[in-house]
């Protein structure tokens, strides 16, 4: 399940006029996540011509499984990793479970390790928590696994704290958070604009 979104919220000129697409990935299945929401907020931040596409369908991915990867890769899998290949950048917001990401996002991730997906794409990864920490352990954490997946992870990615009391409607309200959420978006579309000028 995808759905694209629009945008209410305009930053300044994020990718300086070239048409972007980004793809945004939550780590969390909750019906109230935090990091949902914090996916939904960014998203509602593109202005045309960058655009969004918020995936929905990590917990219908099956377990990955190396023989069925070589043999026959499940439908979903082959969406998600199609969603991604032709995406200019891709925005991750992750959970922190026991100090690590989330079991459905690292199973998703493991599923496109073997296609490559993900290598010099732009990734940008933040991570929201109810803690004080906010999610930094998972937040290393996933860098280390991109970073082997050869991504080009963003140094402006962030950890939102305390995200509960940031947020309101199942959105980031919290002036200083959104802004960081901005420059993240731009910092993506700069990337990304790098990236397709040099292909
Ligand atoms: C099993 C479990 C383990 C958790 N471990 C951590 C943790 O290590 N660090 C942390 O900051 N929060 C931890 N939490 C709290 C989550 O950050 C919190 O439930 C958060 O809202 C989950 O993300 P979501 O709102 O996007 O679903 C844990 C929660 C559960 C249920």
């Amino acid at each position: 399940m995808t759905s694209s979104v629009s945008s209410s919220v305009a930053p300044p000129a994020q990718s300086g006029g070239a048409p972007l697409h980004f793809i945004a990935i939550s780590g969390s299945l909750r019906a109230n996540s935090l990091n949902t929401g914090v996916v939904l907020t960014v998203s509602e931040l593109c202005v045309a011509p960058v655009t969004m596409t918020v995936y929905g369908g990590l917990g219908s991915l099956p377990f990955f499984n190396q023989d069925v990867e070589e043999s026959c890769p499940p439908p979903e899998v082959v969406e998600l990793r199609e969603l991604i290949a032709a995406s200019d950048g891709v925005f991750i917001s992750s959970p922190e479970y026991a100090h690590g990401t989330s079991g459905v996002l690292k199973n998703g991730l493991e599923w496109i390790v073997g296609g490559g997906e993900l290598v010099d794409k732009p990734v940008a990864v933040v991570t929201a928590s109810p803690a004080a920490t906010g999610g930094d352990r998972a937040q290393a954490w996933l860098r280390e696994t991109l970073e082997v997946m050869g991504a080009d992870i963003l140094p402006e990615s962030m950890c939102i704290p305390v995200a509960g009391a940031k947020m309101s409607g199942g959105r980031v309200t919290e002036e200083a958070t959104l802004q960081g959420l901005r420059d993240v978006l731009a910092a993506m579309a700069r990337a990304a604009a790098v990236r397709a000028a040099g292909s």
